[in-house]
């Protein structure tokens, strides 16, 4: 397993909590599991899901079949998005959604609420974030303009948990263009639309555990970091550019951008300036992004083929392990506050085993998102063989053979403790 950012041999001891109670080369006590040669890696943590449910009739997507997606994935705790129908702008209709979790759920869900000043205080003792929408996102379709946002996030520091940003500026897109393809709609919502965004962050309050989502620029990735603000790529970011496909299955909200740009955001990943990999899942049905262009909703899914594919390029020698574990893993986990994501005594036996030798390419038919497409359809992947929840096997050989066992997570933060995410391994 990956130790001190090495692999090596060792054992796991789990107590009868599903707790990690030690980590030596060799343990005592039954039963015992031998996974042979292959890997022992911490359940990830996935911060950005869109699961539609509560949905708009014909949802691609619910709890339930999002978090046994998310569990094939090797993801054992993901964080929900407000933006579902209708939006989570109250404590009742958070908890609402919580009850959806309940006796449904395959893993660990957070719920992402909607600030509006009025909630804010209620909904910050029952959330397990903010989410803003800078630009309109169905349903949500009122967004606060960037000079309201130094009040918002300042209404927003005292609750202490995680803001998480959808950083593109809609006075900057250029909405004379009607888009007929990826590049389009990269013209639309350009760069600058999310720097623009971006930038303003830099009038958060001190001490505000704020985070961006879906980064597509190095240079984004960059200027965050130096000022201590914490931010996700995503694989499609990553792993595909404006010519990967043409029609609106590429369409994404920030649009997928030039190779130029794709490769420096890869090379910024790589280089571990990235502090946070997530999915941005968003399950559209496949009827919805057949037809016009311009029409199709963004977004696509991924929350089952995001550590998949990136295992692969670990394997390939082009992502060091220990860099994609601190993001995918670690870090995300420590954001949320959750005794998860690294194999260290007191932390939970969240695992994933992966062997490096199955290798396969990816087929819609064999993922079980309820949306039954991926862009990725062909992608060589690595899926996790087995993974383990407080110490009891949910896939086993590949295959989802859990209880719909998953909670509601709150952040737990240890007083005083560092909001920020610093990147570099
Ligand atoms: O492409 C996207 N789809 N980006 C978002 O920010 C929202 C998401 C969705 O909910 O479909
Ligand atoms: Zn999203």
């Amino acid at each position: 397993m990956l130790l001190a950012g090495r692999l090596q041999p060792a054992e796991i001891a789990i107590d009868g909590e599903g707790r990690i109670a030690s980590v030596r080369r060799t343990q005592t006590g039954a039963p015992r599991h031998d996974v042979g040669d292959a890997v022992i890696l911490p359940a990830a943590t996935d911060l950005h899901v869109h699961f539609r449910d509560p949905g708009a009739e014909g949802a691609a997507e619910s709890i339930a079949t999002g978090t046994i997606s998310a569990a094939l994935g090797g993801v054992g705790l993901v964080a929900e998005m407000p933006n579902t129908v209708p939006p989570v702008t109250s404590v009742e209709l958070l908890e609402e959604k919580a009850r959806r979790v309940a006796g449904r759920a395959a893993v660990d869900v957070a719920l992402n609420a909607l600030p509006r000043p009025a909630t804010i205080p209620p909904l910050a003792s029952r959330a397990g974030g903010f989410k803003i929408f800078l630009s309109p996102s169905p349903p949500i379709d009122t967004v606060p303009s960037l000079d309201e946002l130094p009040s918002l996030l300042a209404q927003l520091a005292p609750a202490g948990l995680p803001v998480t940003v959808h950083a593109e500026d809609p006075q900057r897109f250029r909405t004379e263009i009607v888009p007929q393809d990826p590049p389009g709609w990269g013209r639309v919502r350009p760069p600058e639309s999310e720097r623009q965004a971006i930038e303003r962050l830099g009038e958060a309050p001190p001490g505000l555990r704020l985070h961006v989502a879906h980064v597509t620029t190095r240079d984004a990735v960059v200027w965050l970091g130096a000022r201590g603000i914490s931010c996700e790529v995503v694989p499609h970011h990553l792993l595909l550019s404006d010519r990967s496909g043409p029609d609106a299955r590429w369409k994404v909200n920030p649009p997928l951008r030039s190779e130029t740009d794709r490769a420096a955001l890869w090379g910024a990943f790589v280089r571990g300036e990235a502090p946070i990999v997530a999915s941005d899942h968003a399950p559209h049905p496949p009827s919805a992004k057949e037809g016009d262009f311009a029409q199709a909703p963004s977004g696509m899914p991924g929350v089952e083929t995001m550590l998949p594919l990136l295992l692969e390029k670990v394997r390939a020698g082009e992502l060091p392990l220990a860099v994609l574990v601190a993001a995918a893993c670690d870090r995300p986990a420590r954001w949320l506050g959750q005794p998860v994501g690294r194999i260290a005594p007191g932390h939970r036996a969240n695992l994933v085993v992966v062997d490096f030798r199955s290798r396969r390419p990816l087929a819609a038919r064999e993922l079980s998102t309820a949306c039954g497409w991926t862009a990725f359809e062909g992608w060589t992947a690595i899926r996790p063989v087995e993974h383990w929840r407080d110490g009891v096997p949910i896939v086993e050989g590949g295959s989802y053979v859990g209880r719909p066992s998953g909670r509601v997570v709150r952040p737990e933060f240890a007083p005083g403790a560092t909001p920020l995410v610093e990147a570099g391994t």
